[in-house]
Parts: structure tokens; sequence; C-alpha cells
């Protein structure tokens, strides 16, 4: 018995020192980069699991690895479940305004139980006139991006990554396939010189650090490594233990089961105390915590045990009672005695005194807290600042009201689910009701950080003076929560875009509310440029921003409010943000904003409105992909009637249709300089709209009407529905948000 258990110690410290990575008469490595079990060289197909082979190929010094027979290169390999990569880079380059060559590299997973790790990964772009996007799929078909543009070699900051030169976004999970796309706003013109060419690739997170360098030639690197999840199988843990088939179990003793929650199968991972191979059949030693000179887990009689340890004291001395049971100590720990009774009655009446009293000071403290602190709101939100703006303004902001936080609480039965109209990347909405039954939208903003306290400010003055029937109406704002709240009056029959594009509403807008609808954007964005006391420039006309009444009346929404962007120019390159497809591109390459980006949004609204068409769209083939472009080059082949919709061609007038969509070309030129201005848009949809002969055109004049400073009539209020919170093909451009 004695010799047994002697026996099988000596066998277990000698498999410990020599522990295995593969199977029996299996090589573990290739070169110097090791191939543990379950992976193992394809040449004897007994070495691994299935779809874990992998081929060796000595024509290169030192020999690569690549997965199966293919050619993606293995760079190494963890028993944690992820093994690392070596990926393509994509580039699309350009010689005076032409474009020279490019590729759109694309790698597909399918055969293989790998996807590409959503959190160990980056999708990352570098140029300066850079749309790239990445397509794939895992199960669902997958479109994402960024955008990142700079004029100038200065305004580049070197290991920044957010949008100037540089731009990146995260991937989502369990990605199994995908294609790089890059192309150009402006075919790097202009920025050639130090920008001749995009790069775009998925990369290890924080394996990249963006250079100014990198700008100019990236040519150096043709591959990067990516990380991806692999796993055994297709089944969870569950799933394979329940299952009748046992023997294909890929666990070895002494280990467990592990879900890695990436939509593959299941891992292996040792028992505690055990460390080793999981996947081998006897891969899990047992680990000789005694032996470990450096933790030193006891200082008494130390015994290793299969798993574990035992500690025990030596005689004469004693533990020392401490939970971890390692220190032995020369006299037995002292163990107070105590009177029991007294002690529990005593500690009772204590407590229950200290309990009261607490309960007092706690309450007394935690009101003069809470106070406390939405003051500190208030002055940090610049509550101040607004007062003293509201009280030099005497007059023109009567209606705008300053709401504490314990009205909106109420209002909005405390910010409860129910109560949520819409949310997106500005924030939350949700539905209110005052105490005198008026129905509000509550728009809860992301938060601010203190620099741009001023300019939201500045922005709450100014809207609380447009009073315009077609722009959505600010209330009120309140300022003692952490973040500020905007009140709007709420505008009940959704957006424009909801019913030219979402299922069951397609074409259900005749062509004559269309028109009507885009005289009154137009309109409001001519008033909005020039008659407003301060010039405003939207920066994000589309679809979604133009809400619809129960009259199929345009309200103008989400003002820069909801966007709190400084307006010192140097920065905005990094805070250019706004919608692909609508967004001007001469305002994207020079950043410089100008009311003719507000146009350029405009003509793209135009051109849904005719076409029925999103303004950008990943379903449609690439050259039709971006609505401008497709709707231009229509024009120009003489094919614009067959992508009109049906509807608008049936009940307009040729002339007519081809008249609004020559201003909607004209809209969206390159040059900002040769878009006509919002005011002879306005005209012209105005004069278009009269020649029709659609018995709307005598149209009660106030309809058009500028109302600034006319008292806001309640009846605005009692309307319900908001904003254009509705997340669709959205890119956030500068990335990293
Ligand atoms: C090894 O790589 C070389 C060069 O790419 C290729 O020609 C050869 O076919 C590869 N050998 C094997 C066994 O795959
Ligand atoms: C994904 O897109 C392809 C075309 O690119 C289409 O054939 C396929 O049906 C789509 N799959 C899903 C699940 O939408
Ligand atoms: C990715 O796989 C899906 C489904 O098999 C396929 O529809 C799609 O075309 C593939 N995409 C790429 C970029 O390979
Ligand atoms: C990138 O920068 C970080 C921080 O400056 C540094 O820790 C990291 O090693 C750098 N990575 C590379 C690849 O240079
Ligand atoms: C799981 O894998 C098995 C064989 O590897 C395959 O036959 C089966 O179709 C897969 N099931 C799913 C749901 O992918
Ligand atoms: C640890 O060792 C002590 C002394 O040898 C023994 O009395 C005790 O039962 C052991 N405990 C365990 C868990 O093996």
């Amino acid at each position: 018995m004695v010799v047994c258990v002697l026996l099988q110690l000596i066998l277990l410290s000698l498999t410990a020192a020599h522990s295995q990575r593969t199977l029996q008469g299996c090589p573990d490595k290739c070169g110097n980069i090791a191939v543990p079990y379950p992976f193992g060289l394809t040449e004897n197909p007994n070495c691994y699991r299935p779809f874990m082979g992998i081929s060796c190929n000595h024509s290169f010094n030192p020999p690569k690895l690549f997965l199966g027979h293919g050619n993606v290169e293995v760079l190494d390999i963890s028993l944690k479940g992820q093994v690392r990569i070596s990926n393509l880079i994509a580039w699309d380059c350009y010689e005076d305004g032409v474009r020279t060559h490019w590729n759109s590299p694309s790698i597909d997973m399918h055969r293989f139980p790998y996807t590409f790790s959503d959190t160990r990964n980056r999708f990352i772009a570098i140029g300066c006139d850079t749309l790239a996007y990445i397509t794939g799929s895992n199960g669902r078909n997958y479109t994402g991006g960024c955008v990142s543009s700079c004029y100038s070699r200065e305004s580049i900051i070197d290991k920044t990554c957010s949008g100037i030169g540089c731009c990146e976004t995260v991937i989502p999970k369990e990605v199994k396939n995908f294609t790089l796309k890059l192309t150009s706003f402006d075919n790097h013109n202009q920025i050639g010189v130090f920008n001749p060419c995009s790069f775009a690739f998925i990369v290890e997170k924080d394996w990249y650090n963006f250079s100014a360098s990198d700008l100019r030639d990236f040519h150096g690197r043709r591959e990067v490594p990516v990380v991806m999840d692999w796993a055994i199988g297709n089944k969870t843990c569950e799933e394979v233990l329940r299952g009748e088939d046992m023997a294909d179990y890929a666990c070895g003793s002494n280990s467990h089961c592990l879900n890695p929650n990436n939509g593959l199968g299941y891992l292996c991972d040792c028992n505690k105390g055990y460390e080793g191979n999981p996947y081998l059949p006897n891969g899990c030693q047992d680990i000789d915590e005694c032996a470990d000179k450096k933790r030193k887990v006891c200082e008494g009689i130390c015994t290793n045990t299969l798993g574990s340890y035992n500690c025990s004291c030596p005689p004469g001395t004693y533990d020392d009672g401490e939970q971890d049971g390692r220190r032995c100590i020369s006299s037995p720990p002292v163990k107070k005695e105590f009177p029991v009774l007294q002690v529990t009655l005593g500690t009772g009446l204590g407590l229950l005194f200290l309990l009261v009293g607490s309960s007092f000071l706690y309450w007394g403290i935690q009101k003069r807290r809470l106070i406390k602190l939405k003051a500190e709101f208030f002055e940090k939100n610049g509550g101040m600042l607004l007062q003293q703006q509201m009280s030099n303004r005497e007059g023109t902001v009567e209606s705008t009201k300053i709401f504490t936080a314990e009205e909106l609480k109420k209002a909005t039965n405390n910010y409860d689910e129910s109560r949520i109209l819409g949310r997106g990347g500005y924030g939350i909405v949700y539905k209110g009701i005052l105490p005198n039954h008026n129905i509000v939208a509550v728009k809860k903003s992301k938060l601010v950080d203190g620099t741009q306290i001023e300019q939201f400010i500045n922005e709450v003055v100014i809207l609380s003076q447009i009073n315009h029937r077609h722009v959505v109406k600010l209330l009120g704002c309140c300022l003692e929560t952490e973040v500020p709240l905007l009140i709007y009056e709420c505008v009940n029959n959704g957006t424009l875009f909801h019913h030219i594009h979402d299922e069951g509403y397609v074409a259900s807008l005749s062509l004559e509310t269309r028109q009507r609808i885009a005289s009154e954007t137009a309109e409001t964005l001519s008033y909005l440029h020039s008659a407003a006391s301060i010039p405003i420039i939207h920066r994000d006309i589309k679809s979604t921003n133009i809400l619809l009444d129960e009259n199929f009346s345009a309200k103008v929404s989400d003002f820069g409010a909801s966007r709190l962007v400084p307006l010192d120019q140097t920065q905005l390159s990094t805070l250019v943000q706004g919608t692909l497809g609508y967004l001007d591109p001469e305002y994207l390459q020079t950043s410089q904003l100008t009311e003719k980006s507000d146009v350029y949004s405009f003509g793209i609204v135009l051109m849904e409105l005719l076409t029925g068409k999103k303004a950008l769209s990943f379903e449609r083939p690439e050259e039709e992909r971006n609505l401008s472009m497709y709707f231009v080059s229509s024009m120009k082949q003489n094919r614009l009637f067959e992508i009109l919709e049906e509807r608008v061609v049936k009940e307009g007038s040729r002339e007519q249709i081809l008249e609004i969509a020559e201003l909607a070309k004209r809209c969206v030129r390159l040059k900002g300089d040769e878009r006509p201005t919002m005011k002879e848009v306005a005209m012209e949809i105005e004069g278009l709209w009269r020649l029709g002969k659609h018995p709307w055109v005598q149209q009660d004049p106030q309809e058009t009407e500028l109302l600034l400073g006319e008292p806001s009539d309640s009846s605005g209020y009692n309307t319900t529905g908001y904003d254009s919170l509705k997340d669709h093909v959205i890119l956030s451009l500068g990335g990293g948000r």
C-alpha cells in the first residue's frame, strides 16, 4: 500500500516536471511557435481535433504557420481561446486627383470555428480624405466604418486616432467574414502631397499607434495582427454535457468546461490547484503549492495534496487563527471571554439609539447634500449665466422657462421606461405631462464637459428666441441635474423619414404634400440663415430631423442645443458629426462651416422626397449607394424618371418635376459657392408651387409667414411624438465614439 502511494507520487512529480503540449508522438511546434493540442500539424490527422489543423510551411525561414491548408498565417496560439493571425490591409491611392491603385481585401472564416474578437480588435482607417467601411456577416449582414478628414498637415496630432488623419471604431460580436473598402470624397485633391493614400484594417487593440508619417507612407506594412476567438465545436457546455456522446468531450481529467460567450462552442480550463493543457487526457497536473518558494503559502508544515495542500503547525506552536492559516505562533492566540448577556443588552440598546440618532443625522445631511448638489449642477450647467442672459433680453424669451428637477421628475413619472419616445446618439427623449396637462418632450442630453457650457447657454438663448411656426419650439430647460435637460413642444405625427421610407408608409405622401413640406423646410432654413437676429446654421438637416404634425406640416427639429459643438474652428474637424449621405463634402474637407452646408443637406432631402430613396443605403449597388451621386448621374444619363417615386411621376407635370430636380442638383454642387442660397431655394420652390395647377396654391399666407416674436399658442403643446432620435445608417464621424 505504502509503496503504491509512493510510486504514484513519484510518477506524478515526473509528469509534472515535464508537462506535455500535444498528444504522444505529435510534433508540438513549427519553427519557434508552439502548437499545443487541440491544435496540431496537418501532417498527421490524429494529432489535432477537427478544424484545428495547422500547416507548417518550411520554405520560409523561420517556417510559417497557416490555418488548415489555407493562406491565413497564424502568429501564435493561446489555449485561453485565442489565435493571433496576420491580416491584410486595404489601400486606396491617388495621384493628381486620379485613383491609381486600390484593393479591397476579404477574409472568410466560415469554414473554421473561429470568430473575430470584438473586444480585442479595432477597425482603424488612416487618411485625410477617407471613408472606410467594413461589410461582413455574423449571421446577419453588417456594415460599419468611420470617416477621417484633415485639410493640412499641421492639424494632425500624433497618437490620437479621433477623426483627424485617423479614425477607429469597434466591430460587432461574432463576425465571421468581412471585406474592407475605401473611398474618398475628393480624390485626395489638395492633400495628395502629404497623404496620397488611405488605408484601413482590423487590428489587435493597442497594437497600432497613429503617427503622422503613416499618412505619407504606410506601405511598409502589408499585414497586421488580428485576434480571433476559437472554441471546440459549436455546442455550449450544457449541450455537450447533456449529450449522449460524451466520447467527443474535449476536456481532460481535472478540468472543467467554459462557455466563451462568443457564439462558438466551448473551452476547457484546469480546475483550481491544477495547471497544464486541459485538452489532453491528463494534461491538468497538480500544482505543488508547497514547492512554490515565491508565494510561500505556508510557514508551518506543508503537505501537498491533489488539487490543494495541507498546512499545519509543528508541535508546540499554534495557528494564529487568521483565515488563511499559514502562520504559526509560539503561544496560543488570546481568546477574550465575554459577559454575554450584559454585552448583548447594552449593545442592543446602544445600537437602537445610534440607529435613531444617525437616521436623523443622515436624513438631514442627505437633504442638505442634495440641495447643495442641485445648486452645484445649476451653477456648473450655467444657470447663473442663463438667468443673467435672460434678464438682459427680457421680452423675447418670456416663454422659455427654467424647470426644476422635481417638476420634470413628476412630469416624466420618474423617467419611466414607458415614457421613452426615442433614443439616439445624442440622448434620450421622454414624454412629459405638466401639471396643466400640457404634453411636452423632455430631452436628456449626454454628458457635457465644462468648456461647452457657455456654448450651450448661447444656444438655448438663441433657440428660445426662435418662434417660427415650422421650428420645434424649445419651452425651457432644467439645469439642476447632472446633464442639462431640454424641454420641447411635442410633435405627434412622426418624422418625414418615417413617412417616406418605413414599411407601410412608402408612397403615402402625395406630391403636393411633399412640395409643401419642402417649401416649409426651405423657408424655415432661409429664415434661420438670414432673418433671425443671429444667423443660425442647422448643420444636421435630414429627413429624420423634419417632424410632421397631424396636418403634415413640417417642424424642423434637433438644433445645436442637442449637440454642443464649440465654434472654434481648429477643433471643429474632430467634432464634425452628422449623418453620412447628408453631409456636405466641402465642409468635411475644409471644416469650414457655412450656410451652404445646410443647402447641400436640403438638396438631399429634396431628392429623397422625389425618389422615395434613402440618402445612403448599403443595400444599393456601390455606384448607387449615395443618393446624390445616383440622382445626378441619372439626370446626366436622362434616366431621371426611372428612379423617381411612381406616385410623384403620376401626380406631377414633367416640367415641374424636372425643375425641382434641377434645383436639387444645384443644391448639391461640390463647391458651396456655386450652390444657391437658401433664400433663392425657398423662393424657387414657392414659385414652382404656385405654378403647379393645384388647388392648394392658394395657401393661407400665414403658413409661410415668419412668426418671430409672435406669442406661442398653447395648442402647439398638446401634441405628442418626437425628435429625430431614430437610428438608421449613421456613421459617427471621427470614430471612437
Ligand atoms: C509553402 O509556401 C510556398 C511559398 O508561398 C508555396 O509555394 C508552397 O506551395 C507552400 N508549401 C506548402 C506545403 O504549402
Ligand atoms: C446578406 O446580403 C446578401 C447580399 O449581399 C444577401 O444575399 C443575403 O440574403 C443577406 N443575408 C441576410 C441574413 O440578410
Ligand atoms: C459573408 O458571409 C455571408 C453569409 O455566408 C455572405 O452572404 C456574405 O456575402 C459574405 N460576405 C463577405 C464579405 O465575404
Ligand atoms: C503605443 O503607445 C502606448 C502608449 O504610449 C505604448 O504603451 C505602446 O507600446 C505603443 N504601441 C506601439 C505598437 O508602439
Ligand atoms: C455543428 O457542427 C457540426 C459538425 O461539426 C455540423 O454538422 C452542424 O451543422 C453544426 N451545427 C450548427 C448549428 O452550426
Ligand atoms: C492536514 O494535516 C493534519 C496533520 O497532519 C491532519 O490532522 C489533517 O487531517 C490534514 N487535513 C487534511 C484536510 O488533509
